[in-house]
């Protein structure tokens, strides 16, 4: 048995050599966090650990315990989404949303180390999460609105 926080929550699981991503969907119910490849090349199962952006289906479950994990799951707030989550909306920067959990970790992850990311700097970061709908532009415009970056309009 191991311990996982996630979220904020310890949970006890069994976990063997299995990856975080299934155990965080198969035994926690944390189906946020999607299956995309399976080898690490999509990033639709990123998720944070310790607040550096992982992909779930690369880390055994095993190594994450002890680690703070957060999930999609964890970004809404008494009912209230994250302001990414709501930029990700205001902006239509998804068609069928199953990138759309790996990307807004992976930008929380951004801002919270550089909160004036650039759009480059801001491609740069997210190049390890592919849309296939072909959402960039609008991912690109609802990271870039909070980004803390003097804006040219
Ligand atoms: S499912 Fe993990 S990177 Fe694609
Ligand atoms: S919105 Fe469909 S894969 Fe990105």
């Amino acid at each position: 048995m191991i311990v996982l926080r996630v979220n904020g929550i310890e949970h006890e699981v069994e976990a063997g050599t299995r990856t975080l991503l299934e155990v965080l969907r198969e035994d926690l119910g944390f189906v946020g966090t999607k299956e995309g490849c399976g080898i690490g090349v999509c990033g639709t199962c990123t998720v944070l650990v310790d607040g550096k952006p992982i992909s779930g289906c690369l880390m055994l479950a095993a190594q994450a315990a002890g680690k703070e994990i957060l999930t999609i799951e964890g970004l809404e707030h008494d009912g209230r989404l994250h302001p990414l989550q709501q930029a990700f909306i205001d902006h239509g920067a998804f068609q069928c949303a199953y990138c759309t959990p790996g990307f807004v970790l992976s930008a929380l992850a951004l801002l919270t180390e550089n909160p004036s990311a650039n759009e480059s700097e801001i491609q740069d970061y997210l190049s390890g999460n592919l849309c296939r709908c072909g959402s960039y532009k609008n991912i690109l415009r609802a990271v870039s609105s909070l980004s803390l970056e003097p804006k040219s309009n």
